[in-house]
């Protein structure tokens, strides 16, 4: 409480900086031994390998020979063999191909050259008592700093200094809560001489990054564990993700319905309130997919429950929603109700399934069921169990599954579980300092597997509020408990734009806001951001106001539902660029700075988004705006709404949009796979082709179909179109080529051409 007065800035309050004495000293010993680098230093051991050419792994551990064994994040570390050692009094050198990693032995330094030219350096470690260590790394002022997760704050992260421990910040979030509820310690370092490279700081302790205090480097603390760095040299953003992807995993193609309209609410309090929900929205004919089932449902918060008062009828209502394409997705925190009456908590306890404290007594804590126990889904027995436990809702037909709470948070001083509390690993026991940011990405794992041995042959939605590197195997992330304020809705852009460069190509922002007051336009500019977003819901906080899309009378109602209806009408495209994402690892928000990396002030575009490569979205973002800047990338463009061209210099034009209309530029030589109207995402859907001449012959674009649910894709059940546009004077030849089965060429209902006088379209080939 006295935190949040002046008290806080009392004089002898001032923060110590904390100093890390303990050197490594020179090399001793250096060797290649397995095709790595292996040695020891006066008073550490260090080992660094190749990945592949453009990727090296590098550990340093001031306390013992280094643990080789990959963290559950770098699913794809393989060692590959090197071209070449060598050595000579000064320095050991491993290489292979173009990429060299010199180690000078008089100071521990590590460097990396590609093509000769010096990429990455490190400059210094050091540690102290407390096993904390810190490393240096060479960089300079004009360096850009991206990625680092789910971070506030605008997209280049230069001058920050940023920590990870994954935290529930109920408060406002702002450019100073540096800790939200991901932990993802990986960046791009982006430096205009050198080039750029990314950096995985594989360390799950509490981590920070500062990339402040110094002119000529920034600093990587850990607050225990060894240095276990992996160095990606990429040439562009996009081979650094794809680099990091293949290494930590790539979002799977979700389920088409996880990609539609979600409408959720802590909490619709009884299953009427879900009914007459799902009625509203079919009465007033808004697109819907799926409907929330926040901590209410339950049973007094047991999870696995239902509520026998409010929601006795709640197996019924899942199947009931089912019949009507509407799919429900239950809450699912890992607080266990400590009940001994409560099978869940009985099975737990006789099986030793909970986390406990070194001494071996169950840890408690007070979450919203009261006293509670937590799986501890280190243990592989846990993470099946709890699994399985999941059948309880597939056996409605449920198929999405939200866990939240799960960083874990504890309603104490600390937010969390006592750092004593030990989490078992196969051969391995941690502290909760060591696994308190791995803890989401367990639960996040035993979800979407369970649901996955359930649902046969169904891809599983699930949705986490924590997690760390390597989540996006898992499930969508949603960015926690933002507010009903307009910069948070700006905010959310660049979150999602560097959780997108961190691995996490699924995400979204409650939209209207979670807590506050939402109000008429804020929903209205919220809903059309949202719409262009990888993941679409609506949620909010008990008590504040209703925000579902009718709930400001009939002008927010009609201009909600039209963006709806919109973020329907590009589903094929978006799905398109879910089926890329799953292929390549790279985001389906995008930076324009990833697009356009020779616009170096793209840098600091925050609040402006490509969806994929060909979509540019500059939303409105204040209220009474009615235009805005928008950052043009050279080029032809044509506006969305008026079809109207323009020509993009790389700077800022004026652009107006009343509040029906938000800014969305179409780059030309596209053709835009859009879909024709429905209700949800499992009605059938034509195709509508708008081609968007560009200046140059070519105007391609390209749809990814499938049954949009199973995973008879990966069998072959899938078909890929690629579409081009020749115009001939006033006619259009749209050539089509489909690549798979053709059981799934589109029904292609209407094609519209923009950019130039068409009398006649042709359509020619599958
Ligand atoms: C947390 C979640 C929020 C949810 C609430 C109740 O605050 O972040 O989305 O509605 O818990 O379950």
């Amino acid at each position: 409480m006295l935190d949040s007065t002046s008290f806080a800035i009392l004089p002898s309050n001032v923060k110590k900086q904390e100093t890390f004495p303990h050197k490594l000293g020179a090399v001793k010993e250096v060797a290649l031994r397995d095709q790595m680098l292996v040695g020891r230093t006066e008073k550490g051991h260090f080992a660094c390998y190749f990945i592949d050419e453009e990727t090296i792994r590098i550990m340093i551990d001031p306390a013992k020979e280094v643990t080789l064994t990959p963290s559950i994040a770098a699913e794809g570390d393989r060692l590959a063999a090197c071209d070449e050692f060598t050595q000579n009094n000064t320095q050991a050198i491993l290489t292979k191909g173009e990429t060299t990693v010199v180690l000078t032995k008089d100071t521990g330094v590590f460097t990396v050259f590609k093509k000769e030219q010096e990429r990455f350096a490190t400059c210094g470690f050091g540690y102290n008592r407390a096993n904390k260590h810190q490393l240096q790394i060479v960089s300079r002022a004009e360096t850009a700093i991206l990625g680092l997760g789910e971070k506030t704050g605008f997209l280049n992260k230069a001058g920050s200094i940023i920590s990870m421990w994954n935290t529930d910040v109920y408060s406002p979030h702002n450019k100073d809560t540096v800790e939200l509820y991901q932990s993802i310690p990986f960046f791009i370092a982006d430096d205009p001489q050198a080039g750029k490279y990314g950096v995985f700081y594989d360390n799950s302790f509490r981590t920070e990054f500062d990339y402040q205090s110094y002119q000529d480097r920034y600093t990587i603390m850990a607050e225990g564990g060894a240095v276990n760095l992996y160095v990606f040299l990429g040439d562009s953003l996009k081979e650094i993700v794809a680099g990091y992807t293949r290494l930590t995993g790539k979002t799977p193609l979700p389920p088409k319905w996880s990609l539609g309209y979600h409408q959720s609410r802590y909490s619709y309090t009884s299953e009427q309130e879900v009914e007459r929900i799902a009625k509203t929205f079919k009465e007033k004919g808004i697109p819907l997919d799926c409907i929330f089932m926040d901590i209410h449902y339950m049973d007094d918060f047991r999870v696995f429950t239902f509520n026998p008062d409010t929601f006795a009828g709640g197996p019924a209502l899942v199947k009931a929603l089912k019949e009507q394409n509407i799919d429900v997705v239950p809450i699912v925190d890992p607080g266990v109700k400590k009940d001994v009456d409560y099978s869940v908590y009985q099975e737990g306890i006789k099986n030793r399934y909970f986390c406990e404290k070194l001494e071996g007594d169950v840890y408690y804590g007070e979450v919203w069921p009261g006293e509670s126990a937590f799986p501890d889904f280190f243990q592989p027995e846990v993470q099946n169990w709890w699994g399985d436990l999941h059948q309880f809702y597939t056996d409605l037909g449920i198929r999405g599954i939200w866990n939240d709470m799960n960083e874990p948070s504890v309603f104490n001083e600390s937010k969390t579980m006592d750092l004593d509390v030990v989490h078992r690993q196969p051969g391995r026991q941690i502290t909760h300092k060591e696994g308190h940011n791995l803890y989401g990405l367990y639960m996040s794992k035993a979800t979407f597997e369970g649901l996955k041995r359930l649902n046969e042959n169904e891809r599983p939605f699930s949705l986490t509020r924590a997690g760390y590197a390597g989540v996006q195997r898992y499930s969508a992330v949603w960015t926690g408990d933002n507010r009903s304020h307009w910069e948070h809705m700006e905010m959310s852009l660049p979150m999602i734009m560097n959780l997108g460069l961190s691995g996490v190509a699924f995400t979204g922002a409650d939209v209207g806001g979670f807590s506050s007051e939402c109000s008429k336009e804020m929903l209205i500019r919220w809903t059309q951001v949202g719409a262009f977003l990888p993941y679409f819901r609506n949620h909010c906080v008990q008590d504040s106001i209703y925000q579902e899309p009718w709930a400001f009378g009939a002008e927010a109602e009609a201009i909600t539902k039209k963006f709806i209806e919109l973020r329907y009408q590009f589903l094929p495209y978006l799905y398109t660029l879910f089926a890329e994402a799953a292929e390549t690892g790279l985001p389906v928000v995008r930076p324009l700075y990833m697009e356009y990396e020779e616009e170096r002030h793209f840098l600091n575009v925050s609040d402006q988004f490509m969806l994929g490569s060909s979509v540019m979205v500059a939303p409105i973002l204040r209220p009474g705006q009615k235009e805005r800047l928008v950052y043009l990338p050279k080029g032809e463009w044509y506006h969305f709404t008026t079809k109207e061209r323009f020509v993009g210099t790389g700077e800022a034009i004026i652009v107006k949009a009343e509040l029906d209309d938000m800014p969305i530029f179409v780059k030309a030589g596209t053709i835009l796979p859009l879909g024709t109207k429905v209700m949800n995402s499992k009605e059938a859907q034509k195709l509508c082709l708008e081609v968007y001449l560009g200046t140059d012959d070519k105007t391609c674009g390209k749809v990814y179909l499938d049954d949009g649910h199973s995973y008879d894709y990966q069998k072959g059940a899938s078909l890929t179109v690629q579409f081009e546009a020749i115009q001939q004077g006033t006619q259009l030849n749209v050539h089509s080529s489909a690549q798979g089965d053709k059981n799934w060429l589109p029904d292609i209902a209407e094609i519209h051409a923009y950019g130039a006088k068409i009398d006649e379209i042709i359509r020619m080939g599958d």
